[in-house]
């Protein structure tokens, strides 16, 4: 592994060495080549802007090279928190050049990553906007600034994962993570899961009035009406004065604030949308069920040979749905929603659609709610026979039988601890990881 990475590294150590300000001047041209072998750890980053060193840790700028699936690598403009990526050009699409990556800061004012034959992966729209230089903010926005000093881009109005201290946005916003995204809406905060086309929201916040803008503060993040009224705030409590750096939506699916601790040299969450492992979406993955024990358990009478995309076509005809007993999903959906239908007529409208593998009833008499899913999703364990809601899910005729289980009545087999997969899961992109010793080589490139 040292020597596939070596020639990168003396790349970046040229680059640390040679010029780490806090702004570089048009035109400009940075290059790094692409490893010939392919390594999966490979975090290269070659930091050419540094800033805010009063405040440990300080934020770098540069290019990042990151291996993604299927043997290739993603290169970006990023912005660093310490070791922690807070923002990224290659956040909603990966840009995997061959040869090399080039940072390029052309005549015309334009901010582009291309690869060596030219072709562009990412660039902002300031063509011919007499912008100078490109500046790394004390406060870890990167922005573009003409003879003026006028600002005509800036990473803080294209936020990705991450919302820094000093940052403020106008709502509707959201930061997103794989699959999952908090959004700063007009009338409501809420965290969901995009799945398919779908949104299964699992958290939500709404406050008397509407939002008009968020900051985030050393307090938290803080939320305002039109008339620059606070309406809502978003705090943590831990101990110790430190204040919070930043807020963050996770690969898991969990919203976080976080402030740095001088003593583990860590970011530590002071606030979590979600306290328990059972309140997110996945924690199992889809047809994973989350135990009282915060455990794994796979949905019964499910194999994971079951294609869950195989009930449209031929596969509806031969499935049926299943009510499970001792379970209900945090998901929620307002889209694929149906009001006032019994419990039998929601089991046999999630039938009818093919694309519905689980459906949620609850209420009784006058308001009663049917609620169909794409995925088996967000499903923990409640007390059994918990009244009020019914859950269903879609499998093969023919499991139930050779599982040999009554019919309606279906209780949790086997827990197992730790992780249990229960289908095809896994992502190979990075979003918010904790910075830990070892675990991002950027020490290997500059500290030597
Ligand atoms: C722009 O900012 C730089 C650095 O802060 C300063 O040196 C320069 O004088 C400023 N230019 C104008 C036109 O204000
Ligand atoms: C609040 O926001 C919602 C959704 O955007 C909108 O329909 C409603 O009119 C707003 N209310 C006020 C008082 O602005
Ligand atoms: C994201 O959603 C798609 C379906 O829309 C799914 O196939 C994929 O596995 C999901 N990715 C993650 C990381 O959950
Ligand atoms: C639901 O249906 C019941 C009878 O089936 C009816 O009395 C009630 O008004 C309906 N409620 C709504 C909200 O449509």
């Amino acid at each position: 592994m040292a020597l596939k990475s070596l020639h990168l590294l003396l790349h970046l150590l040229f680059l640390a060495n040679g010029f780490c300000n806090s702004d570089l001047h048009f035109p400009q041209k940075i290059t790094i080549s692409i490893p010939p072998a392919y390594d999966p750890n490979l975090h290269g980053r070659a930091f050419v802007l540094a800033s805010g060193k009063k405040h440990l840790p300080s934020f770098r700028a540069g290019l990042s090279l990151e291996a993604i699936a299927n043997n290739l690598y993603s290169c970006s403009l990023a912005v660093f928190l310490g070791g922690l990526k807070v923002w990224s050009s290659d956040h909603f699409s990966p840009f995997s050049p061959s040869k090399s990556c080039v940072l390029e800061l052309t005549s015309n004012g334009v901010l582009q990553v291309h690869d060596d034959r030219g072709l562009v992966g990412w660039q902002t729209t300031t063509f011919s906007q007499q912008v100078q230089r490109l500046l790394l903010e004390k406060t870890g926005n990167l922005v573009l600034m003409d003879a003026k000093n006028y600002t005509k881009w800036q990473s803080f109005d294209y936020p990705t994962d991450t919302m820094l201290r000093g940052q403020q946005l106008n709502a509707p916003f959201s930061l997103t993570c794989l699959n999952y995204s908090f959004e700063v809406l007009h009338d409501m905060l809420r965290i969901s899961l995009n799945w398919r086309g779908q949104r299964y929201s699992y958290w939500e916040l709404v406050p008397e009035r509407n939002i008009s803008f968020a900051r985030l503060g050393s307090m938290g993040l803080k939320l305002f009406d039109s008339n620059s009224r606070k309406v809502a705030l978003i705090t943590g409590s831990h101990s110790g004065k430190q204040s919070n750096r930043l807020l963050a939506m996770r690969r898991d699916g969990n919203l976080g604030l976080y402030y740095y601790s001088a003593v583990t040299r860590e970011f530590q969450a002071s606030y979590q949308a979600s306290n328990k492992p059972c309140e997110l979406p996945l924690p199992c993955g889809n047809y994973g069920i989350c135990t009282f024990s915060n455990s794994c358990s796979c949905v019964p009478l499910v194999s994971k040979y079951d294609d869950p995309d195989g009930f449209c076509g031929n596969g509806n005809a031969a499935a049926k749905m299943e009510e499970l007993d001792g379970v209900d999903t945090v998901l929620s959906s307002s889209s694929l929603r149906l009001i006032n239908v019994s419990k039998e007529e929601c089991a046999s409208s999630c039938m009818d659609e093919c694309s519905c593998v689980a459906a949620r009833h609850s209420g009784d008499g006058i308001w009663r709610e049917c609620l169909h899913y794409g995925l088996v999703g967000g499903v923990r364990e409640v007390e059994r026979g918990e009244s009020g809601h019914s859950y269903w899910v879609k499998v093969l005729k023919g499991n139930e039988k050779s599982s040999g289980f009554e019919k309606t009545v279906v209780i949790i087999v086997g827990v197992f601890d730790g992780l249990v997969l229960c289908s095809i899961a896994g992502a190979i992109l990075y979003c918010f990881i904790f910075f830990r010793k070892g675990f991002i080589s950027e020490q290997e490139f500059s500290e030597n």
